[in-house]
C-alpha cells in the first residue's frame, strides 16, 4: 500500500484539486477536509463548495447565499480547541445565479443589451434552472480564481455539483456553448431577431433538435422570447469560448489533480473506475481515490481471541448475553472492514498503484460532520496513518 505521505505529496503538488464522484458520497465534506489539510501544511487555499450542509457552511463562515470568499478565522479554530492552520483556509459557496450575473456584468460589451439581458425573465430561468448551469459556473469561478493576480492562491479545491459525473463536469463548457451559441440556433432564430416574423424554417427537418433543446431551457417561452435572449447575449460568445478553452487548459495541466470519491462498495467502485477511464481518455490522470465512509475496523491486526473479548465485557460487569452480542458486532465489523480493504487493493491493482496514485479508505466517522471539529476529524483520518482506528471501547455500562 502507498504510505499516507503519498496522498500529502499529491496534495502539495496540486494547484487545482477537483473532487469528483457520484452524488452523496461525501464530495463537499471531503473537499473541505482536504483544503483544511493544505492550509495546515502552510498553503493559501480556497475551497469552492457546492451546497454544503447548512451547519457546515456556517462553520466555514459562509452565509446562505452569495459568492464571497470568506477566510475561516483563527478564532473559529481556537474556539473549538483546534490549532489554527499555518496557511490560510478560505471558502466560497457557489451561487449559480450570482455567478451568472457576475459573468454578464464583467464581460458583456454592450451596456444596453446587458441591462436588458439582466432583466429578461428567460435569463432568470437560464441562470437558475438550466441543467449544467452549476457545472458551467463552477468553471467560470475556477477561471476567475485561477487567473486572479491580486492575493494569488496556492491551491483551489473544487467541489462538484451533486448530480455530477466527472463527464458532465468536463463537458459543461461545450454543452453550454452548444446551447447558447449554436449556428443552427442562430440561423433558426434569425428571422425573429431581424423581422420578428415566423418563417417556414421552423418546420424544416433538422430544426427540431434545436427547438427541443431550447424548449428544455425555457419551458414555456415563445420563440420570439428565445430569439431576444440569444441576441442579448451577442458579444459574449467569444469570451465564453475563450474562457472555456482556458479552463480546459487548467484542467489538463499536470498541476491539476482529480480526486475520485466513492463508497467502498462494488457498484460505486465500478462508477469510480468509469470516471477514471473517462478522465484517462481525456489525458487527465486521477490523483487519488478516496473510498469514503468505510467500515471502521475494530481491530488493527488479527482480532484477539473471542474468550479474551468476552472476558473484557464480563470484567466491567456486563452479562454473558451482552458479551456475546458485543463479540458478534465487533466480529462482523471486522469482516466488513476486511472485505473493503480487499476491494481497495483490487481497485489499486486495476488502476496501477503507485506513489502518485493513492487509493485510501476513509472511515465512516461516528459523528455528524457539521463543524470544524468534524472536518478536522475527517482530515485526520484521510491523511492519517492507515488504518487510522484502534480497538473499540468495551461497553461502559452495566446491565441491570
Ligand atoms: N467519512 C464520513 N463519516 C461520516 N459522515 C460522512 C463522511 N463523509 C461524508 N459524511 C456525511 O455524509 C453526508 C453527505 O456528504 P456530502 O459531503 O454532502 O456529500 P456530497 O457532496 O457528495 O453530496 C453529510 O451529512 C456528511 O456529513
Ligand atoms: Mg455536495
Amino acid at each position: 500500500m502507498p504510505p499516507p505521505e503519498s496522498l500529502s505529496l499529491e496534495l502539495d503538488r496540486a494547484k487545482v484539486l477537483v473532487c469528483v464522484g457520484a452524488g452523496g458520497v461525501g464530495k463537499t465534506t471531503t473537499s473541505a477536509a482536504v483544503a483544511m489539510e493544505a492550509a495546515r501544511r502552510g498553503r493559501r487555499v480556497i475551497v469552492l463548495t457546492i451546497d454544503p450542509a447548512r451547519r457546515l457552511a456556517a462553520a466555514l463562515g459562509l452565509p446562505e447565499i452569495g459568492n464571497q470568499e470568506r477566510v475561516v478565522s483563527n478564532e473559529s479554530f481556537e474556539r473549538l480547541g483546534l490549532e489554527p492552520p499555518r496557511g490560510v483556509l478560505s471558502a466560497m459557496m457557489l451561487d449559480v445565479k450570482t455567478s451568472w450575473d457576475e459573468v454578464v456584468m464583467k464581460y458583456h460589451p454592450e451596456p444596453e443589451a446587458k441591462r436588458r439581458l439582466l432583466e429578461n425573465r428567460l435569463y432568470f430561468t437560464l441562470s437558475t434552472a438550466l441543467a449544467g448551469s452549476q457545472e458551467y459556473m463552477a468553471m467560470e469561478k475556477l477561471y476567475d480564481l485561477a487567473t486572479r493576480t491580486e492575493d494569488p492562491l496556492d491551491l483551489i479545491v473544487l467541489d462538484t455539483p451533486p448530480a455530477s459525473q466527472a463527464v458532465d463536469f468536463l463537458d459543461a463548457p461545450s454543452k453550454m456553448l452548444a446551447a447558447l451559441d449554436n449556428d443552427a440556433t442562430r440561423w433558426l432564430l434569425e428571422p425573429y431577431t431581424t423581422a420578428g416574423r415566423v418563417t417556414s424554417r421552423l418546420f424544416d427537418a433538422g430544426s427540431s433538435f434545436v427547438i427541443r433543446s431550447l424548449g428544455r431551457l425555457t419551458g414555456t417561452a415563445t420563440l420570439e422570447e428565445l430569439a431576444e435572449l440569444l441576441s442579448q447575449f451577442q458579444g459574449m460568445y467569444e469570451g465564453f469560448r475563450q474562457r472555456a478553452k482556458a479552463v480546459r487548459v487548467i484542467l489538463s495541466d499536470p498541476s491539476t489533480s482529480f480526486w475520485v470519491v466513492a463508497a467502498p462498495h462494488p457498484s460505486p467502485i465500478e462508477t469510480a473506475l468509469s470516471f477514471y477511464d473517462r478522465l484517462s481518455a481525456d489525458g487527465i490522470p486521477v490523483g487519488a481515490f478516496l473510498l469514503n465512509r468505510a467500515e471502521p475496523d475494530p481491530f488493527e491486526h488479527t482480532p484477539p481471541a473471542p474468550e479474551l473479548l468476552r472476558a473484557r465485557v464480563l470484567a466491567v460487569g456486563g452479562s454473558e448475553a451482552l458479551a456475546e452480542r458485543w463479540l458478534q458486532a465487533v466480529q462482523s465489523s471486522h469482516m466488513a472492514a476486511t472485505l473493503e480493504r480487499e476491494r481497495r487493493d483490487q481497485l489499486a491493482a486495476k488502476v496501477g498503484i503507485s506513489e502518485a496514485r493513492p487509493v485510501r479508505l476513509v472511515p465512516e466517522l461516528p459523528v455528524d460532520i457539521h463543524d470544524l471539529a468534524g472536518l478536522e476529524a475527517l482530515r485526520a483520518s484521510i491523511f492519517g496513518a492507515d488504518p487510522p482506528f484502534g480497538e473499540p471501547p468495551v461497553p461502559a455500562f452495566r446491565e441491570s
